[in-house]
């Protein structure tokens, strides 16, 4: 949809012109997956897909949120606080327009119309993508005061709080923070990050979408995060450790056996060795090593089927495909996982054939066909 077409819509619903425009993109986490929650080092970049946010003021002294890609609309008046209804969209911003009113911002009648050009669902980040895009226009429409990092603790915590999924801060900051052309690396614990250089030579990064319904995704998810605690509570019998990735693998190694559950020690092994791979993985990619960094991608899959359970056979499919390809230097799960996108680093040249022949593949496996987007990294939450 192009901006002039945004700006039709907006005066469709509303009857009046937009006044503002901002953008919050999505992302995808090219190593670190199940990282963030655990205190270690993730690599997410911004894409360029996301959610568009077009804005006035009313003087009804109302919010009224429409999108345009969901039927349910929501008009509430302004007031001091809000509850979840149900499991519509607009709870996502109707959160964080909480979070303002709570803090005891003025806030004042707003049209908000919401558009996404993110797959919904898709593990792209949508959710994080319309909550830090709603902070960031409260914040400047009614001088918030805010910083961009408090906007993403904001936004995090309307996913943990109003939302309900127990999500770490990877999600929140690459939409808030990312760049064009860089990738985000992040150490969770101390939120201290660094946009280095994506530079990935003859590759490009190309999304396939499972385009698989991801139920039961966040009831899952919140396991993986207590079965991570768990982990935690045992190791600290003997180890003094904030997070689990304050280990490196052979210290959890050692002391492994003070875990007693096997599936809560291969969660355990999985966090500890994925985030020695980000590490491995950023001087790969500093150093232009293209088929080490691939190697690592293809290695944290293999954790994440196996040791997490958080894959399936959609995503498996995928990096099964990718691994018989020499134009492939790396492919994996992105995201939560249980469906949602896998990423590949295709060589630029071979990248129709690479997304026709998965196509193909996967939908002789699958029974139903996958969406192969070759992504840009963009920047992070703006106004337009
Ligand atoms: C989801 C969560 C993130 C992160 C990833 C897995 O995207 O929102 O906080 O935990 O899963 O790496």
């Amino acid at each position: 949809m192009t901006n002039q077409q945004l700006q039709e819509k907006f005066q469709q619903q509303f009857g009046q012109t937009a006044q503002h425009t901002f953008f919050g993109p999505g992302r995808v986490n090219l190593i670190g997956e199940h990282i963030d929650y655990n205190g270690g080092l993730v690599m997410p970049c911004a894409i360029t897909f996301g959610t568009y946010l077009l804005t006035a003021p009313n003087a009804e002294g109302k919010f009224r949120l429409r999108s345009l890609n969901f039927k349910e609309e929501l008009t509430v008046p302004v007031q001091d606080h809000y509850q979840k209804t149900g499991d519509s969209w607009f709870n996502y911003p109707l959160g964080v327009i909480d979070y303002f009113a709570q803090a005891g911002k003025e806030l004042q009648g707003l049209d908000m119309l919401f558009y996404g050009d993110i797959p919904i669902g898709s593990g792209l980040s949508s959710s994080a993508s319309i909550e830090v895009v709603t902070a960031f226009a409260l914040n400047t429409l009614f001088n918030g005061n805010f910083s961009r990092l408090d906007l993403v603790k904001i936004a995090k915590q309307v996913e943990n709080q109003f939302i309900g999924v127990n999500c770490g801060i990877m999600d929140q900051f690459a939409v808030g923070f990312g760049e064009k052309d860089k990738a985000l690396k992040l150490d969770c614990e101390t939120v201290e990050y660094e946009a280095v250089d994506c530079n990935l030579g003859d590759y490009v990064l190309a999304i396939i979408n499972t385009n698989k319904p991801r139920k039961l995704a966040e009831s899952k998810y919140n396991e993986r995060v207590n079965e991570c605690q768990e982990a935690l509570k045992a190791l600290r019998h003997e180890i003094a450790i904030n997070y689990l990735c304050d280990l490196e693998p052979e210290v959890l190694q050692k002391h492994l056996h003070l875990i007693q559950d096997p599936v809560v020690k291969n969660r355990a092994q999985h966090v500890v060795e994925e985030n020695h791979r980000v590490k491995q993985a950023a001087g790969a990619l500093a150093a232009n090593r293209i088929d080490e960094f691939g190697k690592l991608m293809y290695a944290s899959h293999q954790s994440l089927k196996d040791l997490y359970e958080v894959s399936g056979k959609e995503l498996d499919t995928i990096v099964e495909f990718a691994l018989t390809r020499d134009d492939v230097a790396g492919a994996r799960m992105t995201g939560a996982g249980f469906g949602g996108c896998a990423i590949a680093l295709v060589k630029g040249d071979s990248f129709d054939d690479f997304s026709e022949k998965i196509t193909a593949y996967y939908t002789e496996k699958i029974g139903y066909a996958p969406s192969v987007y070759n992504s840009l990294i963009g920047d992070g939450v703006k106004e337009l």
